[in-house]
Order: structure tokens, then sequence, then C-alpha cells
């Protein structure tokens, strides 16, 4: 490799305000490739509109996004997918009435749905493809250990399940940045432990960035190669996990909003 690396996501002073409020303030920050990054803080300090911007829901007053160099507020807004993000939701964006695997397929056909009308004439190849989307989407769900309920209605499943489902169906999507909003709602004590080791397989299975938004600061710490830290909308530290704990102004955000961390 020649020079420095281009980051996987680039983030350049960022600005976002809701009529008199400011969302993001002037936030800047990048994440390489392969590597997690924990985005962290209190109650309303932005990180959720952080990833809405990423995925082109709202639109930046100023400033400018890049995945792998390629500036996004440039792309349409449906092709997401295709500059390689996925994401999950803090709220969840299922449909419900649809079983597991439907949920995980139009993922995956998000990322080949391009290519339909050539496919159309192709009948034999579409179906061929059909069966090799099927094939990835059970295999998927074997990684995550969702296969056993591949046929359940996800309205049925308990919350945490769901989100697990969430991140089956972003992955499918075969994105290089994989944005996660608090997917670890919902999970008891157990399930995040086995949760840090799904992230760390993700990640190193395929090579893919990770931008991880979670309360959970023992999950964070413990899987995030950089935390990054809002309050208030503006970036206000950044470093290792073990860097961003002992920060001043990061341990006054916290106490001084009241905010509750889980420590476990
Ligand atoms: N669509 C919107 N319209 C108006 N204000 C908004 C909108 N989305 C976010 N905000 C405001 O922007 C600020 C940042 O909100 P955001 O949801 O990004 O915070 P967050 O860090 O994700 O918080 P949480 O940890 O509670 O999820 C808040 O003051 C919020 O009320
Ligand atoms: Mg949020």
């Amino acid at each position: 490799m020649t020079g420095a690396a281009v980051p996987l996501l680039d983030v350049e002073d960022v600005r976002v305000t809701f009529g008199g409020i400011v969302a993001l303030d002037g936030v800047s920050f990048s994440v390489q490739r392969g590597a997690i990054a924990g985005l962290i803080g209190p109650n309303g300090a932005g990180k959720t509109t952080l990833f809405n911007c990423i995925s082109r829901i709202y639109q930046a007053d100023s400033g400018s996004i890049r995945v792998d160099g390629k500036p996004i507020f440039d792309s349409p807004i449906h092709g997401i997918s295709k500059v390689g993000l996925g994401r999950t939701f803090q709220n969840l964006a299922l449909f419900g009435k649809l079983s597991v695997l439907d949920n995980v397929l139009i993922g995956a056909h998000a990322r080949t749905m391009g290519n339909f009308v050539s496919d159309a004439l192709r009948l034999l190849g579409m179906r061929r493809r059909e069966t090799a989307l099927r094939d990835e989407a059970m295999a998927l769900l074997e990684e995550l250990r969702l296969d056993d309920i591949a046929g359940e209605t996800v309205a049925a499943l308990p919350f945490g399940t769901q989100k697990r489902v969430e991140l089956a169906r972003a992955l499918s999507a075969k994105p290089t940045l994989l944005m996660l909003d608090e997917p670890a709602g919902g999970l008891n004590h157990d399930e995040v432990e086995e949760f840090k080791d799904v992230v760390r397989r993700i990640r190193d299975h395929r090579h893919i960035s990770i931008l991880l938004v979670e309360h959970h600061m023992n999950l964070v710490m413990s899987v995030s190669d950089q935390v990054v830290v809002l309050n208030f909308g503006r970036k206000i530290a950044e470093g290792t996990p073990t860097e961003v704990q002992s920060n001043p102004s990061v341990i006054d955000a916290y106490l001084g909003s009241g905010h509750e961390t889980e420590a476990h």
C-alpha cells in the first residue's frame, strides 16, 4: 500500500440543525477500514442524527461525508446500499408480518436490484440467483443463531431477537460500513457477552468497518478500537477506550447529564 490509507468513513465538519436546535455542530472524525468505532454520548447528543446523515435520511446543513473516498451527498438517497452502507435502527425497521428469512432476503435484494431487468430476460439465471440468495440468507441466519426461527413472523419475537434479525438484514446487503444504533437494546447480560463476539466476528470475517452507537458502556469499550464522544452535538473526545474513559470532559458529560451508564 502506498501513502496514507483512505479512511472508509470520513466525516468532516458536519452541521445539522432542526429549527433552532443544533443537533450536530462541526463534527469530524474518520474510521479506517476494518476498524470498530464506538459512537457514544448522553441522550440527545446527536448520535442517531449522524447515522441519519450518513444514510441520507437527514440532509446536513454543511460539511461532507465520504465513504471510501467518495462524497455520499452526491449519490441518490435510494442508492445507499450500493455505496456500501448497511444499518440498523434504534427503534427497529423490520417488516413485522413477514418471516425472519423474508426480512433478510429483502436486504439482499436491495443489493442486487439494479440488475433486475437484464436478469428477468434470463429466467434461469434469476432462479439460480434466488437460490443463491436464499442459501446466503440461511447461512447468515445460522451465523447469527437465527436459523431455528427462520420461518417465524418477526412481530412475535422478543425485541432483542428482532434486533438480531435487523442485523442479519443489514449484513445481507454486504455493506463495507455497518452502522448499528443501540444493537444491544433488550439484551440480557449473557446475551450482551455473546453479542461482543458476534460484533468482533462480523468484522474479522468480512473485514468491514463498524460504527456502533450504544449506551451499554461495557460493550462499547470492549469491542471498539476507537471511541468518538458527542455531547450536545459536538465531539468532546476521541481516542482508544482507555483514553476516553479517563477523559475529564467525558466523565463530566455523563455525570452532568444524569445519564445512567450501564456498568456491568
Ligand atoms: N427530526 C428531528 N426533528 C427535530 N429535532 C430532532 C430530530 N431528530 C433529532 N432531533 C434533535 O436533535 C438532537 C439530537 O438527537 P439524536 O436523536 O441524534 O440524539 P441521540 O444521541 O441519538 O440520543 P439517544 O441516545 O437518546 O438516542 C436532539 O435534541 C433531538 O431532539
Ligand atoms: Mg439515538
